[in-house]
């Protein structure tokens, strides 16, 4: 078989295995696996799991096949299932930020929500409106709880300004989480530090109402919610110098406005305020791309969901992977002058742009 078929079969099988670890994970069998925590046959698994023996023995023949999980045999010759717990670290949701087994649902659920929009567009040039992606939010709060959880508050938090933000957080300050989607992060937050106060804002109503709930429901009081499209933040008045500390997880490329939005960003901070931007680690030419790890995986999502989404409303459509050297250009468009870019110790995907506001920001905007 030459190189390239080589490669192809590899990229056929592992196409599909995607979609079914998306099911296993959508329907925790790998946490049950993990928590049955020794080889079982089917019929242990269906009864641990509550899913039908024969789906689970033919997704069963697609984990051993790709050696995800071990095929064994019993004392009484009955084949069983095993998941090796340094695989389970990567499947599970306890993997916290090394649970990758998150990342398997996004590619089958863009398919579901858009294929056919994004195959359309790909003629037309035309975007695709986020309507068309309804469980997207749902999907991206489940993302964030696993990115966020054991990662944002003991370990990102304490880096950003050397320490010096998690101090004046515990002392009290003007918080904003922009493009807050669920409020995942912005509840965290609001919960470790009662001094301060916290704003999350969202142009997408439903998850704006479902970030309060979950406020209200865990009793954080020090965290409100606002309905507000980025890109007009700048000509609101009342948003003005509202803020010490901004942050965006995430949310910058999906923009269709993203040079508003930044000038939004300097109309809200306070003079000397910060604002932590999280983007994917990459750079702006696929030539300099060759080397990352996720680049197809990537560009496909954007492909599917960030660029289309960006270029509604005749927007600008950056697209996911638009890359640092893109990136910091557009913040220094918009008025940033000081940008620290620094990787994340706890998040390989991401990059860290963290810009201080001019002195000037409030006087001149
Ligand atoms: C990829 S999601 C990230 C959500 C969240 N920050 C996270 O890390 O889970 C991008 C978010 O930006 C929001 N968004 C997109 N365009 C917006 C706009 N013009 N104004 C406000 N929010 C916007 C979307 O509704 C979505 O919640």
């Amino acid at each position: 078989m030459s190189q390239f078929a080589k490669k192809m079969t590899e990229i056929l099988n592992h196409g599909a295995l995607n979609l079914a670890m998306a099911m296993g994970y959508k329907h925790q069998i790998f946490d049950t696996l993990e928590e049955l925590n020794k080889p079982v046959t089917v019929s242990e698994l269906a009864l641990a799991s509550g899913f039908h023996p024969r789906y689970l023995k033919e997704w069963l023949g697609i984990m051993v096949t790709a050696q995800i999980i071990d095929l064994c045999k019993d004392q009484k010759g009955e084949e069983t299932y095993f998941l090796p717990p340094e695989h389970a670290s990567f499947l599970t949701r306890k993997g916290g930020s090394m649970n990758m087994g998150v990342y398997t649902q996004e590619i089958p659920l863009l398919t579901a929500c858009a294929m056919d929009s994004v195959t359309q567009a790909f003629r037309t040039g035309d975007g695709v409106p986020f309507s068309r992606y309804p469980e997207f939010q749902g999907f991206m709060a489940e993302l964030s709880d696993a990115k966020h959880e054991k990662v944002l508050i003991d370990h990102f938090l304490p880096t950003v300004d050397q320490g010096q933000l998690c101090a004046r957080l515990s002392q009290g300050i003007r918080v904003c989480d922009l493009g807050c989607g669920h409020g995942v992060a912005l509840n965290l937050m609001a919960r470790a530090f009662p001094n301060s106060s916290f704003v999350g804002i969202d142009n997408h109503h439903e998850a704006i109402r479902q970030g309060a709930a979950a406020a209200r429901e865990a009793g954080i009081d020090n965290a409100t919610y606002l309905a507000q499209d980025a890109a007009d933040i700048h000509r609101k008045d009342e948003l003005s110098s509202r803020f010490d500390y901004i942050c965006a997880f995430d949310a910058i490329h999906d923009q269709s406005h993203p040079l508003d939005v930044l000038k939004g960003v300097i109309h809200m901070l306070a003079p000397g305020g910060l604002f932590s931007m999280i983007e994917i680690q990459a750079r702006s030419s696929p030539a300099d791309n060759m080397d990352h790890p996720m680049g197809p995986f990537l560009y496909t999502v954007s492909l599917m969901h960030c660029l289309p989404v960006g270029l509604n409303d005749n927007g600008a459509g950056l697209g996911m992977m638009w890359g640092q050297e893109k990136a910091e250009a557009l913040l220094r468009d918009a008025g940033f002058e000081e940008i620290e870019i620094s990787p994340m110790e706890h998040d390989p995907f991401n990059l860290h742009y963290l810009c201080r506001a001019p002195l000037r920001s409030a006087l001149t905007m």
